[in-house]
């Protein structure tokens, strides 16, 4: 990561801090302006650089899809499922998951992954038990999430 003003000096001074946690963290700005980047760099100055980052673009993907991709499924949950599958918030460990384009998501998945997160837990497509998740929670958006709080298209208590 390059660049040196007053700005940079400023990530630079939060990124140490913030990375040495596994709080989530939201990382808003305008497209292109390097909020990967900041992910990226967050995991790699984190307590476990040695675990996965795994990216996932809430905005490309179908709710079911992403809600699988996240969460896991098991055999037979929906057509196609021919095995089960772990979620990426378990298949990364004490890594890290990029939601990218949180703004994305819908309300009923933002509700599913406020559960995750609060509760550290997941429920697997198609399953009845939970299962229990270590991943550090990264996010990023070009949205103005606060207007949409007021709008209601993005869950408060998530934001
Ligand atoms: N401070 C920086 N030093 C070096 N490279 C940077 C810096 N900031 C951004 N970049 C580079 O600029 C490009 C865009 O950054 P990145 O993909 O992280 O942006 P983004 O905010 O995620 O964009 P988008 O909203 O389009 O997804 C990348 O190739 C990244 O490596
Ligand atoms: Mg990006």
């Amino acid at each position: 990561m390059i660049g040196r003003s007053a700005e940079m000096d400023k990530l630079y001074r939060i990124l140490s801090k913030v990375a040495q946690s596994t709080h989530p963290v939201l990382i808003l700005g305008e497209s292109g302006t390097g909020k990967e980047l900041v992910a990226q760099t967050i995991h790699a100055s984190g307590p476990n650089p040695e675990k996965p980052f795994l990216p996932v673009d809430c905005g490309s993907l179908v709710p079911t899809l992403i809600e699988s991709e996240l969460f896991g499924h098991l055999k037979g949950a929906f057509t196609g499922a021919n095995r089960s599958k772990d979620g990426l918030l378990v298949s990364a460990e004490s890594g890290t998951v990029f939601l990218d384009e949180i703004g994305e998501l819908t309300l009923d998945l933002q509700s599913k992954l406020l559960r995750a997160l609060q509760e550290k837990e997941v429920r697997p497509v198609g399953a009845n038990h939970r299962v229990p998740i270590r991943a550090r929670i990264l996010a990023a958006t070009n949205r103005d999430l606060a207007a949409m709080v007021e709008t209601g298209t993005f869950r408060k208590d998530l934001f």
